[in-house]
């Protein structure tokens, strides 16, 4: 599987298809267009012939050398088959390269398999267990929005 700079046509046709990858469009306000045109070198897509398996937009910080992962989404009928470690692997080289010595994510308390998913690429939960009992940073969003913050050293 190659993974490629997502294009302005990927890009397109991710926003078009996003309830295949999130279930629902939710998150559109977080797919903005500054993740290509801005960040347009941290911005992965895998494409199986006419279909994005997954897509990775992130960046680097400018205010520690950390990367962060702004949003990955696998398509529902490839997942479980490595793209997700994949592009993380992808993202993870490049911000080495650029000497990061970290990497971090974020995700709702509630996404069961996000946490799953990160835990396996070997990212630790920051801060204190909420009533479920999981890892959450209080705040972190704003007043009474925790979220679940992974970190890891790369
Ligand atoms: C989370 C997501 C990106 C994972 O992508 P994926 O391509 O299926 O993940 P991979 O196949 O690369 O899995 C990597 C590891 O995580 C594990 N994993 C992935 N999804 C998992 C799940 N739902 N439950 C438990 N483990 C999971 C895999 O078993 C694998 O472990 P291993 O390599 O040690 O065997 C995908 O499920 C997705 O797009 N979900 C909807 C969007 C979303 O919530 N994105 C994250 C927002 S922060």
């Amino acid at each position: 599987m190659t993974i490629t700079g997502c294009t302005l046509k990927d890009f397109a046709q991710i926003l078009a298809n996003l309830a295949l990858y999130w279930g629902d469009e939710r998150l559109a306000p977080l797919h903005h267009p500054t993740f290509i045109h801005e960040f347009g070198n941290t911005a992965y897509v895998i494409r199986e012939d006419d279909t994005i398996s997954g897509y990775l937009f992130g960046f680097l910080s400018q205010t520690e050398p950390v990367a962060y992962t702004h949003l990955i989404g696998v398509h529902p009928e490839h997942r479980r088959r490595g793209i997700g470690r994949q592009l993380y692997t992808h993202f993870i080289a490049y911000a080495r390269s650029q000497g990061c010595i970290g990497i971090k994510a974020i995700t709702s308390p509630g996404n069961s398999a996000s946490i799953a998913f990160h835990r396996r690429l070997g990212m630790v939960l920051m801060g204190s267990p909420d009533v479920d009992g999981v890892p959450v940073v209080k705040d972190y969003a704003g007043p009474g929005k925790d979220r679940v913050v992974f970190y890891r050293s790369i």
